[in-house]
């Protein structure tokens, strides 16, 4: 399969990359960098990045922002880089991919544990992981040609936990080659709608 990962750079998508590379054809999408580059803030950056993609097979995104910040702090403006970014940068990622992509092809997207187990600072993180998750499962029962979409829902990543594991204390990680196999399940198997949660 020829596969386009958007943010195949970052910490689990250089893990789904690692894992899926021996296998097929991949892409890297990125925002600074990559053979695709993409803001997925932007339709027409996308637009444009499918463009040149050429014929593709599967899409996955592990990317995507959010702000964390105390509730008393957040506004609309800060909670708009979030849906803007990790939600409606996903959304717009299917919306126009589906136009494009192969018959029987697939969609891999990024949520995250805060849907579920939320914790100091998350109310922007938690509310955008389940919609994607939501959006996951609906979308599933709408897309035409056979085309799959699931979503992957990590916890707290090994990798990541200098960065963020002071935020999520008694969260157990989870190592990133563990996480790709969920991406490659979604990729490789047969199911749809599915959110694969992963360390929890
Ligand atoms: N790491 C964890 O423990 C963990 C756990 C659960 C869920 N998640 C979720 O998984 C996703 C990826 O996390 P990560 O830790 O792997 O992130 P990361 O290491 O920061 O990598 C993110 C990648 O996405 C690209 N990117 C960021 N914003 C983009 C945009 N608007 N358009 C296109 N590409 C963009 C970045 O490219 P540039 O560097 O070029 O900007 C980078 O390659 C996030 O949504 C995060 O919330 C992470």
């Amino acid at each position: 399969m020829r596969i386009i990962v958007v943010g195949g750079f970052g910490t689990i998508g250089s893990a789904v990359v690692n894992e899926l590379k021996g296998r097929h054809d991949i892409l890297i999408a990125g925002r600074s960098r990559g053979d695709l580059i993409v803001d997925m803030r932007s339709e027409e950056s996308i637009r444009s990045m499918f463009q040149k993609a050429g014929k593709f097979d599967a899409v996955v995104i592990t990317a995507g922002n959010v702000l964390f910040e105390d509730l008393s702090q957040m506004n609309s403006q800060k909670y708009a880089v979030g849906l803007n970014d990790k939600l409606m940068g996903q959304v717009n990622c299917v919306l126009i991919g589906s136009q494009l992509i192969a018959h029987n092809g697939s969609f891999t997207l990024t949520s995250g544990i805060l849907s579920q187990e939320p914790t100091h600072l998350s109310t922007s993180a938690s509310m955008v992981n389940g919609a994607i998750d939501g959006f996951v499962r609906a979308a599933a029962l709408e897309l035409p040609n056979g085309i799959r979409i699931n979503a992957v829902s990590p916890t707290l990543l090994v990798e990541s936990l200098d960065l963020f594991g002071a935020f999520f204390r008694g969260y157990e990680p989870v190592p990133a080659s563990k996480v790709a196999l969920a991406y490659s399940k979604s990729v490789e198997g047969a199911q749809t709608g599915q959110v694969y949660r992963v360390g929890y």
